[in-house]
C-alpha cells in the first residue's frame, strides 16, 4: 500500500502513523522528523531548513524532495510506504507523481485528517516527545504513564522548537495557504480518504481510518 497521510499540523498524522505501522509493518516516512534529524546532526541541509522550521514556514521544495527521493529507494519502501507531511505542496506532489511514474508504481489512498484550528493549537501546545523511541503524548489527552516519563521508562520528555503558540499559527497559515491545495489536487484523482478528527480520541480516529483504508 502506497499511502499519504495528508492533514494540518497536530492533525494526528504521526499518532496514526505509528499505528498503521504497526498494523501493517509499512514504513513510516516523516519528513519533519527527517529534517528534525538532520538539525540535530548539524548537516548542511540542517542548517539550511532550521531558520524556516523555526518561523513555522515550509522548508524549500528542492530541500525536501530530494530527502524523499532517497529514502523511496530504499529497500524497505518495496512493498509500501506511509508518507508522513510530504507532499505539503502542488510542486511536491507533481514531484512524487513523477517519481513514482518512473517506478512504475501509483498511490492508492490519501488519508485526510480533518481537525479545526483552534482544536490543533491545543493540540500542539501540549504535545510532548520521547527523545528514545519516539512515543508522542499530550499533557492533557495522551498523558504519559507518570509525569514526565515515557512508557519505554525514559525520563524527560521533549518539547519541540516549533511547537509554541506563535509558531504553530504561522505553521497553521503555511497549512491553509500553500497544502490544503492537495485536498483539491488529490480529490481529482479519486484518493481522498477523509477522516474526522475533532473531538474523537485517537482510538476512534484509527478505526476510522482503518475502515476508510479497507483495513479491517
Ligand atoms: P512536521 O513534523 O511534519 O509537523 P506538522 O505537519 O506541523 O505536524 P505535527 O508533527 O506537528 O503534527 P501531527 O499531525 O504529526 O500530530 P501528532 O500525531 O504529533 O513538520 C515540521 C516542520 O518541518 C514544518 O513546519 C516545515 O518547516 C518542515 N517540513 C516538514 N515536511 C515538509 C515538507 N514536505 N515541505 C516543506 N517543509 C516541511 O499529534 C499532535 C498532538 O495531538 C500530540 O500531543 C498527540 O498526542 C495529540 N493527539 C493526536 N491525536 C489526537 C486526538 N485524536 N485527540 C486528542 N489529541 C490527539
Ligand atoms: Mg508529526
Amino acid at each position: 500500500m502506497d499511502l499519504i497521510l495528508l492533514g494540518p499540523p497536530g492533525a494526528g498524522k504521526g499518532t496514526q502513523a505509528k499505528k498503521l505501522v504497526e498494523l501493517t509493518g509499512i514504513p513510516q516516512i516523516s519528513t519533519g522528523d527527517m529534517l528534525r534529524a538532520a538539525v540535530a546532526a548539524g548537516t548542511e541541509l540542517g542548517k539550511k531548513a532550521k531558520a524556516f522550521m523555526d518561523a513555522g514556514k515550509l522548508v524549500p521544495d528542492e530541500v525536501v524532495i530530494g530527502l524523499v527521493e532517497e529514502r523511496l529507494a530504499k529497500p524497505d519502501c518495496g512493498g509500501g510506504f506511509m508518507l508522513d507531511g510530504f507532499p505539503r505542496t502542488v510542486p511536491q506532489a507533481e514531484t512524487l507523481e513523477n517519481m513514482l511514474g518512473r517506478l512504475k508504481r501509483k498511490l492508492d489512498h490519501v488519508l485526510l485528517l480533518d481537525v479545526e484550528d483552534e482544536e490543533l493549537v491545543k493540540r500542539i501546545t501540549g504535545r510532548r516527545t520521547c527523545g528514545e523511541c519516539g512515543s508522542i503524548y499530550h499533557l492533557v489527552f495522551s498523558p504519559p504513564p507518570a509525569a514526565d516519563t515515557c512508557k519505554c521508562g525514559h525520563k524527560g520528555l521533549d518539547q519541540r522548537a516549533d511547537d509554541n503558540e506563535k509558531t504553530v499559527r504561522e505553521r497553521l497559515t503555511a497549512y491553509h495557504k500553500q497544502t490544503s491545495p492537495l485536498i483539491d489536487f488529490y480529490g481529482k484523482r479519486g484518493l481522498v480518504r477523509k477522516v474526522v478528527g475533532t473531538n474523537a480520541t485517537p482510538d476512534d480516529v484509527f478505526a476510522s481510518a482503518k475502515r476508510a483504508l479497507r483495513l479491517g
